[in-house]
């Protein structure tokens, strides 16, 4: 009986759970919520008010209230406070105070108070995340002590926009989805043989024929397959409204200009920059061309002038120059290199290659710049101030961080997303291959063990990648890129001894409805499900095109891409699809029409449904398809329906 009345009370008055990721490093319980409705203000100060109208901007869509944002504290506010007290948690650390007559958020810094924003908007109901309020919501937030500071101050993230464009409009979704899971570094692979996507202004031709190649013969993912030429590039308007965006949100964008190898696009553009002096084309995805630059004066200078637009551009200390995989045979064919070498009184391609990265080196600090590239800078001696990025394993980074050299470790096999997430390869999208599940890069230590705390010092942090040689668009990115993102966010700001993969797995769940809210394509926790929908069978269908309706019971719980599969099983007679689409009452929610057939030659038979809205609850939706058979009515197969 006493329990019982117990668990009645604490059912009247407790608040939501707290599952925060990353996770802080320090979390009390309190008793009671402060609940924020329409009169909830965000107090501010001067320095402050900036971020104020941040979280106002977040949490007006979906809760519908449009915040106050005020210099008069009190009660019933949020209140935003710079405290020069707390130098200790560092720049980006924070203290969060939820009472329930009002919340304060505290920092020495605006960085501070922005993780502070982060953790206290998911203490607030899921449903806040939309891009349209809920009716009825009730948005309390539970009270609690959060202490909380980064362990590393490197906490990036990559992404390859060079073998797929992605929009800008992405871009930017991407930089709000970092910045949700406390990240700080969004690294952008503007180049390679694929694509040259960032405008030069002194060399025009890097983007009117490097941005460009002919259809990319990808994979055998269908949705892919009827690739048209590819390409895009952003101008230099488009990648300050990035920055100044990442910025707001303290993120970084280290942009990375590719040298001296994977340039095919760039020696496609200008013949001068390669070996051969014979023109050559923009390779598609997985086709091979020149791809290495000359070490000549001018190819150097050509480049630095590059960099002078990109520092004018981007802000970060830190400018990537690839350096990585460089094939140094069309050095050794080309007889102007070979001079060069030997006036140089360089022993091999190895030392050029040195000698090549050195330049950039003193020119980038010449400009208070850091340079940064991947492992293979190494080779041939490693450039006065270079920075590494290690993703050849952890060798590299143990090497630089042992010559006192600073490093990013992003070793492949645990942080590069385009491996597959399941070893079951037929029921995930094709990649590029490896494997590396959630809790794989979850148990990621980024601090080698054979380091000295000295040398670990040299950490700077850990980075996950996106090569999108087999990631066509935004959605794939995001299927790929999530939930392991949400690993490495805790892997990067976590104490060590604040990790413990169940407990994350307890926190991802009701974190994944938060990216479901904010639309984000994530791969389901037990993958993509596919389940049986429904069958035709032998004399059911006509030989004319008809309407038939299969129900999806409980199939549809939200906005999402779906897949729709018709598979042939047994009988004398192909079918053919001209449509399918998902259906609630006399609502259309998604349609994909093209010709597909399953029996016989397979052609096309699964259509992709993008479900924009949240269904209505508990009303039946229908999957609608038109169809026939070939050639008679024997044809019986069956209809799977995926989740990705
Ligand atoms: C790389 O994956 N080639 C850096």
């Amino acid at each position: 009986m006493f329990l019982l009345a117990l668990t009645a009370l604490r059912g009247d008055t407790s608040a939501p759970p707290i599952n925060i990721i990353p996770k802080p490093n320090i979390v009390v319980a309190g008793s009671g919520a402060f609940r924020v409705d329409a009169g909830t203000r965000i107090a501010v100060s001067g320095e402050t008010e900036g971020l104020g109208y941040l979280l106002e901007s977040m949490l007006r869509p979906g809760t519908g209230f449009p915040l106050d944002v005020t210099r008069r504290g009190g009660r019933n506010a949020v209140n935003l406070r710079l405290d020069r007290g707390l130098t200790k948690l560092g720049p980006e650390g924070y203290v969060l105070d939820v009472r329930p007559n009002g919340v304060e958020i505290r920092a020495s810094a605006q960085a501070g108070l922005f993780y502070g924003i982060q953790s206290f908007r998911q203490l607030l109901p899921y449903q806040t995340f939309r891009q349209s309020a809920t009716p009825g919501l009730v948005t309390e937030v539970p009270c609690v002590h959060i202490e909380d500071m980064p362990r590393f101050t490197w906490r990036g993230a990559m992404l390859d926009v060079s073998r797929h464009f992605m929009p800008k409009s992405f871009l930017l979704k991407f930089v709000d989805l970092l910045a949700l899971h406390k990240m700080n570094t969004f690294h952008i692979h503007f180049t390679d043989d694929q694509g040259w996507r960032i405008q030069i202004k002194k060399y025009p031709l890097l983007t009117e024929v490097g941005a460009w190649h002919k259809a990319n013969k990808l994979t055998d993912d269908p949705t892919t397959l009827n690739s048209k030429p590819d390409g895009g590039y952003y101008t230099q308007d488009d990648l300050r409204e990035l920055v100044a965006y990442a910025g707001a949100r303290f993120i970084t964008i280290v942009p990375e200009i590719e040298m001296p190898g994977h340039s095919a696009a760039a020696i496609a553009s200008y013949t001068t920059l390669g070996n051969t002096g014979k023109p050559s084309r923009v390779p598609g995805v997985n086709e091979g061309s020149p791809n290495v630059l000359n070490t000549s004066e001018r190819t150097i200078q050509v480049y630095q002038e590059i960099l002078t637009e990109v520092m004018e551009i981007f802000p970060s200390k830190f400018i990537h120059i690839g350096g990585d995989e460089v094939d140094k045979g069309p050095w050794h064919n080309n007889p102007e290199v070979q001079t060069q070498m030997k006036d140089l009184g360089l022993k091999n391609e190895d030392g050029l290659q040195s000698w090549f990265v050195g330049q950039m080196d003193k020119f980038l600090t010449a400009h208070g710049r850091r340079l940064v590239g991947w492992d293979e800078i190494l080779e041939g001696g490693l450039a006065q101030g270079a920075t590494v990025m290690s993703w050849r394993g952890i060798n590299g980074g143990i090497a630089a961080a042992k010559a006192n050299h600073d490093v990013v470790m992003a070793p492949g096999e645990f942080t590069y997303l385009d491996h597959y997430q399941s070893t079951d390869h037929t029921s995930e999208p094709v990649a590029i291959g490896g494997y590396l599940p959630l809790s794989r890069i979850y148990g990621y230590e980024p601090i080698p063990a054979s380091l000295t705390p000295e040398e670990a010092r040299h950490v700077l942090g850990g980075q996950c990648q996106l090569w999108t040689e087999y990631i066509p668009n935004p959605r794939h990115v995001e299927y790929m890129a999530f939930p392991r993102i949400c690993a490495m966010a805790e892997v990067d700001w976590s104490q060590k001894d604040q990790r413990s993969y169940i407990d994350f797995m307890s926190r991802l769940r009701p974190h994944l409805e938060r990216l479901q809210a904010l639309d984000v394509n994530y791969r389901p926790i037990d993958g993509p499900v596919m389940q049986a929908v429904g069958t035709w069978k032998s004399g059911e269908m006509k030989e004319t095109f008809g309407v038939h309706s299969w129900p999806l019971p409980n199939k549809i719980d939200g906005p999402g891409d779906y897949k729709v599969t018709f598979s042939y099983t047994e009988g004398a007679c192909r079918l053919d699809i001209a449509w399918a689409e998902l259906v609630q009452g006399d609502a259309v929610l998604a349609r994909d029409e093209h010709p597909g057939r399953t029996g016989g030659d397979t052609v096309d038979n699964v259509y992709a449904l993008r479900v924009r809205q949240t269904p209505v609850a508990g009303k039946p939706c229908v999957l609608r398809a038109s169809v026939r058979t070939d050639g008679g009515t024997d044809s019986t197969g069956e209809i799977s329906f995926t989740k990705q």
